[in-house]
């Protein structure tokens, strides 16, 4: 199960899923656990986000869910009923993470610039999803960051695929990967749960490569 701070010895990769069909929740986290990922994230992109998580938390799994694109507390409390034990949002509000903190549910805010990180840790904030990271500076900048922000832990997202999803895992201030890469948009439009299987095996074994 995701422990947030993670440990910087173990960085999972965490599929970010945006379900539009209901019937899909099962047949895709059973397969992503299967593959052996321990952690997913779905996102509150779709308006069925929310029963999606509720499906995926009653599954009861060996892997975690988390509740993506959270922009609200509104949102925060609605993900953490359902099930969600974790939370994820693209960006940094001040009343999201104090919304987060005060259920005590651990949430990754994200940020793109060394202010908005500044403004995290004053929050106090210690994990966040560099987004959208291979867009605005991808390892270059995840290392002037972590140059700065020694203890911070990142969680670089966005545009990541699996060959540079291993750079990014390698590197000491990462505790997770965030990524769509095994959940192509066409393999979830034909349900074919063998491709997302193959792509999350691979993921799988990348993650187990790097402990
Ligand atoms: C997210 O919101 O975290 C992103 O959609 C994931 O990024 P990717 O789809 O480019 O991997």
């Amino acid at each position: 199960m995701i422990r947030l701070p993670l440990q910087r010895t173990h960085a999972p990769v965490i599929p970010v899923i945006t379900v539009h069909d209901l019937n899909d929740v099962a047949p895709l986290i059973t397969t992503l656990a299967e593959a052996g990922l321990s952690t997913c994230e779905i996102t509150l992109r779709s308006e069925i986000g929310i029963e999606a998580i509720q499906i995926a938390a009653s599954l009861q799994l060996d892997i975690a869910i988390g509740a993506g694109t959270v922009t609200s507390p509104d949102q925060v409390l609605a993900a953490t009923e359902a099930g969600a034990t974790f939370l994820v949002s693209p960006g940094l509000s001040q009343e999201v993470v104090r919304s987060a903190q005060q259920l005590e549910v651990p949430l990754i805010p994200g940020i793109a610039t060394a202010s908005e990180l500044q403004a995290a840790v004053a929050l106090g904030v210690n994990t966040v999803k560099v987004f959208p990271i291979e867009h605005i500076g991808g390892l270059g900048l995840l290392n002037a960051f972590a140059s700065v922000w020694t203890t911070m832990n990142f969680v670089p997202t966005g545009g990541i695929t699996i060959e540079s999803a291993r750079n990014y895992l390698q590197h000491p201030a990462v505790v997770a990967v965030g990524g769509s890469w095994m959940l192509p948009s066409d393999a979830l439009k034909a349900k074919d749960w063998s491709r997302v299987s193959h792509l999350a095996s691979r993921t799988s074994q990348l993650v187990g490569e790097q402990q």
